[in-house]
């Protein structure tokens, strides 16, 4: 049994949304926080986006997903999650704007309220370290699309209170989700095994090994993958791939986290996958089709 009650969760883009959706969905009144009414609106078309998918497939009926909403309140105020059992951060890859944040939510909040970050790259130590509440913070790492994905790593730094570490695994299980024990280290579990793999995949592709195309489809029908290499690296964010190399290859110094020239150039023009349209496939029209990269 869990005595987290209500959740606040930092950031309403892609993974802030799905982790707010899931939270409210589970019974919990759910305060979400954005930088500004723009972010705040588009927060709350996401989640209404995801929640009317499901009432369309009949996965959800109307009044479910009325009340789901109604369990979820948008602020563009930290200090309006002052009584949150949980915060849950899902802001940009940056360790300054999420120490910020911690920070002045560390004077807000009361002092039970466990933290948690769904950082996909950087350490939790990084982030803990810098509160007042090292022992009640810990890593929760969510993967996309959060409402389908079943795996949640829960993050375990050597300074957190092994009761809070327990409490945050059963909550995770209360969202539906599949919690693993990770240590805290850059890119925890799948982020270790996942971002060489496509790194290695763009590696291959630089050195004209095949196409794109052929590369995808050789993942997906030679080992059942649900996406290949280059159609994962535009669902997760070409900009968001290169972010989260460079921060691991700052922890292990191995080259094999290193990012690719051809991930650097993408990220150089913009090509940062499925949001901006473009990345190794164009969006723009009916079908994907594969971007000549001058290889
Ligand atoms: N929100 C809610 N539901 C969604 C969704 C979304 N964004 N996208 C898809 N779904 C649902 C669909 O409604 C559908 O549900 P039903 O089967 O119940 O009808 C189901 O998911 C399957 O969707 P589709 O039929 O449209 O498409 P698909 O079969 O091709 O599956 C996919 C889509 C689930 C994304 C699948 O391709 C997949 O599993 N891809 C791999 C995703 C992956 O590897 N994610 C991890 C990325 S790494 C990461 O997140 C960590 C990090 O730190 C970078």
């Amino acid at each position: 049994m869990t005595k987290i009650r209500t959740v606040g969760v930092l950031g309403c883009g892609l993974m802030g949304s799905g982790i707010a959706e899931i939270s409210a969905k589970a019974g919990y009144d759910t305060w979400i926080r954005e930088l500004n009414d723009d972010l705040v609106a588009r927060g709350r078309a996401n989640v209404a986006k995801s929640l009317d998918r499901a009432v369309e497939k009949g996965k959800l009926d109307s009044n479910v997903r009325d009340e789901v909403l109604g369990r979820m309140r948008f602020t563009t105020s930290l200090e309006e999650l002052k009584d949150v059992d949980i915060v849950i951060e899902a802001v940009t890859e940056d360790i300054d704007i999420k120490n910020e944040m911690f920070g002045v939510l560390d004077g807000v909040c009361g002092e039970r309220t466990i933290f948690a970050s769904n950082t996909s790259s950087l350490t939790i130590a990084a982030m803990a370290a810098a509160t007042n509440r090292p022992h009640r913070f810990v890593g929760l790492h969510f993967f996309n699309p959060v409402p389908v994905m079943k795996l949640v790593e829960v993050v375990r730094t050597i300074a957190v209170d092994k009761d809070v570490f327990r409490e945050t695994f059963e909550f995770a299980k209360t969202l539906g989700k599949e919690p693993v024990e990770a240590k805290d280290t850059s890119g925890f579990i799948v982020n270790r095994l996942l971002v060489p793999y496509m790194l290695d995949a763009i590696r291959c592709l630089e050195q004209g090994l095949a196409t794109t195309e052929d590369i995808d489809k050789s993942m997906t029908l030679g080992t059942g993958y649900p996406m290949g290499p280059f159609t994962l690296c535009d669902f997760v964010g070409i900009d968001t791939l290169y972010y989260i190399a460079e921060i691991m290859f700052e922890e292990f110094r191995e080259t094999r986290y290193a990012p690719p020239p051809l991930l650097r150039r993408m990220v150089s023009f913009g090509y940062f996958g499925r949001k901006t349209k473009r990345g190794f496939y164009d969006y723009s029209g009916e079908k994907p089709v594969a971007v000549d990269l001058g290889i």
